[in-house]
């Protein structure tokens, strides 16, 4: 058997999948794709939503202190100028000359080649789990061709940010292994433009969003204003988010087009901001595991003080054990007032609060918790995959590829398969259970080939139950059907209402 942790390869094993059930594909792919850029098929919409629906469940309708709002893709441009995101939404990127390929500065790594402690070449490396291994293993290719006797000492590697002026030149590009075809990193803003309306200049310039939180720092006053929230509260949104990404990569975890879910919860400006951000990143991790994710795939990550923006006082990641390393999954931000603030010097419409204890204005601290759906789906994928051995009706080894989502996040909560497709008395108790079970869970009717092959079928797309409707149904009193469970494999016999306090208990 082998699970998520052991699978070689699971990366490949999961993009296949994907592809296989229908859960991923490339965007346009009868036009050869475009890079960043993917389509969710009919079982990867029905779980992607599940996840949106737990959280918007979770974060919003199951909390007293929080309201949900949508706001518009396309915000005014000033927006985006008080957010800093027009003057400094950007990465370091570097242009191979040569081959024309572009990396971020940040994950392009080099290493000075040391002999006996001098310097004799440079070798060069793209971020990966064994950057420095390659570096190591460059260097030693390097010494060995260039024929260089004496003791070569280990790499110390660097990102191309950290790349002097005179060492720019002397590194090689990962593309072609030369030298000197390297520019020096430059600031590429990531934000899509557009231009709204009939005139195309920069009067009509627009940008597609990065994040969905300036809605909620846009629209903290109408808030404000039209509803009864009172400190501390959040608002809540749930929308796509375009970031033009030098190197998308790694499947859907860094791609140009994604979703994300963010909740600004506003407090008083004297409030305990450090115990409130605390309470959000455990909230956030309790969450994560409640819809399926194992504590040992999580961790934190403490942004070290020096390297926040200004106005930052803390941020926490909860990091995730991705098959290419373990990364971020979910930010949590201590913002300050900053973002307000901005706002109201920008539009001069002042976005305070009024303290009736003191009788004073002040403009309300943030906390930010800020996930990706598609990062989420990725992980959920990524801790749900095995492949195991098991035994088939006549004993013969098979294997078997499962999917171990929760059942919140399952597309398809149960499968309803009657033993045959061409016995009446059968087909009709199996779609009358169907109907009924339809009307509150996504569930699917499968009559298609042998009772085994269905159940793989299911295992594969992550079904927590399938019920066989067989003979003992019909002919046996007490109207139940074999309850087969996807994990354990194990089969009982269960009533239509077991079954849907069953589901009731799980689905939720
Ligand atoms: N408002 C704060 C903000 O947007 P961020 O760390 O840039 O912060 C928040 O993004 C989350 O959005 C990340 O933790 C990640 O889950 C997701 N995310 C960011 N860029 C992404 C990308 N290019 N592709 C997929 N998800 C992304």
């Amino acid at each position: 058997m082998s699970d998520s942790a052991t699978t070689p390869n699971l990366m490949e094993a999961l993009v296949s999948l994907a592809k296989r059930r229908g859960f991923i594909y490339a965007s346009s792919e009868i036009y050869g794709g475009l890079n960043g850029f993917f389509d969710y098929g009919p079982l990867g919409i029905e779980l992607k939503r599940n996840i949106r629906d737990c959280w918007w469940r979770d974060m919003v309708q199951r909390r007293d202190d929080v309201v949900g709002i949508e706001t518009s893709i396309i915000m005014h441009p000033k927006v985006w100028e008080a957010s800093g995101h027009v003057a400094g939404f950007s990465d370091p990127l570097v242009d191979c000359k040569v081959s024309k390929q572009r990396y971020r500065a940040d994950q392009l790594f080099w290493a000075p080649v040391v002999v006996d402690g001098k310097v004799v070449g440079y070798v060069s490396a793209l971020e990966s789990e064994k950057t420095v291994e390659e570096l190591q293993a460059a260097a030693e290719t390097f010494k060995r061709k260039k024929a260089i006797t004496g003791a070569l000492a280990p790499v110390v590697a660097k990102d191309f940010t950290e790349a002097g002026e005179a060492e720019i030149p002397l590194i090689p590009s990962p593309a072609t292994g030369e030298a000197g075809s390297l520019t020096a990193p430059r600031a590429f803003n990531m934000m899509f433009q557009t231009n709204v309306g009939a005139m195309s200049d920069a009067s009509s310039v627009a940008y597609l969003r990065p994040e969905t939180a300036q809605g909620m720092f846009v629209d903290f006053k109408n808030v404000v204003d039209t509803t009864r929230v009172k400190l501390p509260f959040g608002i809540a949104q749930i929308g796509k988010s375009f970031r033009n990404e030098i190197t998308p990569r790694n499947f859907i975890f860094r791609s140009r087009e994604f979703e994300q879910m963010e909740m600004e919860y506003f407090i008083h400006e004297d409030a305990d901001w450090a115990k409130c951000h605390e309470e959000w990143i455990t909230w956030c991790e309790n969450w994560l595991k409640s819809i399926g994710l194992p504590a040992s795939h999580l961790s934190r990550y403490t942004h070290p003080k020096e390297k926040l923006a200004f106005y930052s006082r803390g941020t926490v990641d909860i990091m995730f054990k991705y098959p290419f390393g373990v990364q971020e999954l979910w930010g949590i931000a201590a913002r300050g007032s900053y973002d307000l603030t901005q706002h109201a010097n920008a539009s001069g419409k002042p976005q305070e609060l009024f303290d009736e204890a003191t009788k004073k204005k002040f403009v309300p601290h943030v906390i930010e918790p800020a996930v990706g759906v598609d990062r989420i789906f990725l992980a959920v994928l990524t801790a749900a995959y095995a492949v195991e051995d098991v035994k088939d009706e006549k004993g013969n080894v098979e294997q078997r590829t499962v999917l171990r989502l929760s059942p919140r996040l399952a597309p398809v909560k149960v499968a309803i398969l009657p033993l045959l497709k061409n016995k009446e008395s059968l087909t009709n108790r199996a779609k009358a259970l169907h109907a009924k079970l339809q009307k509150r869970y996504a569930v699917q009717y499968d009559d298609g080939g042998a009772i085994g092959k269905r159940y793989r079928r299911q295992d594969e797309a992550g079904t927590p139950w399938c019920v066989t409707i067989d003979f003992d149904t019909i002919e046996k009193p007490g109207d139940t059907f074999t309850l087969r469970e996807r994990d354990s494999m194990s089969q009982r016999r269960i009533t239509e209402a077991e079954l849907f306090a069953l589901l009731d208990e799980h689905v939720y």
